[in-house]
């Protein structure tokens, strides 16, 4: 499976760290809405879907956490730990995050606005949607 990477530009210096992120510039689409989740104790497991059409970035800003990404056909972890790493997500692929760190901040930009129509939650369904249903 591609995973796609994006390596910000790290400007450091002795005051520490900075990484700044341009829409079409850095990433392939323009930012329309950006959350950000903390807290989530070590066993929590959240994501379980894919999305008709919204891209994104995830960007874990602090700590550590894992992302399964499934394409219908192959499945990979990617390890999270590195805030100048942006980890492209397209809308045909299944994800699951977990495994998060008790101080972990995990950042996404959307090219989208919400919208609870948008989300593909049913496995099978995905499937379908990417022509990997079983026969
Ligand atoms: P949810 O989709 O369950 O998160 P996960 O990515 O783990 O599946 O979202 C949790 C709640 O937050 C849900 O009530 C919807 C709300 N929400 C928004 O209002 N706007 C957003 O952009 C997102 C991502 C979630």
């Amino acid at each position: 499976m591609d995973i796609q990477f994006f390596n910000f530009i790290k400007h450091g210096d002795a005051r520490g760290q900075l990484v700044a992120i341009e829409e079409l510039k850095d990433i392939p689409f323009s930012i329309k809405r950006v959350y950000y989740m903390w807290n989530a104790g070590p066993e929590v497991r959240r994501g379980y879907h894919a999305h008709k059409k919204l891209q994104q970035v995830l960007i874990c800003v602090r700590g550590r956490c894992k992302i399964l990404l499934d394409d219908g056909t192959e499945k990979q972890v990617v390890l999270m730990d590195d805030p100048s790493k942006g980890l492209y997500v397209s809308n045909v692929m299944w994800r699951e995050m977990y495994d998060f760190s008790s101080d972990a901040v995990l950042m996404v930009l959307a090219s989208e606005y919400y919208d609870p129509s948008d989300y593909i939650r049913d496995y099978d369904e995905f499937l379908k949607f990417v022509g990997k249903e079983k026969k």
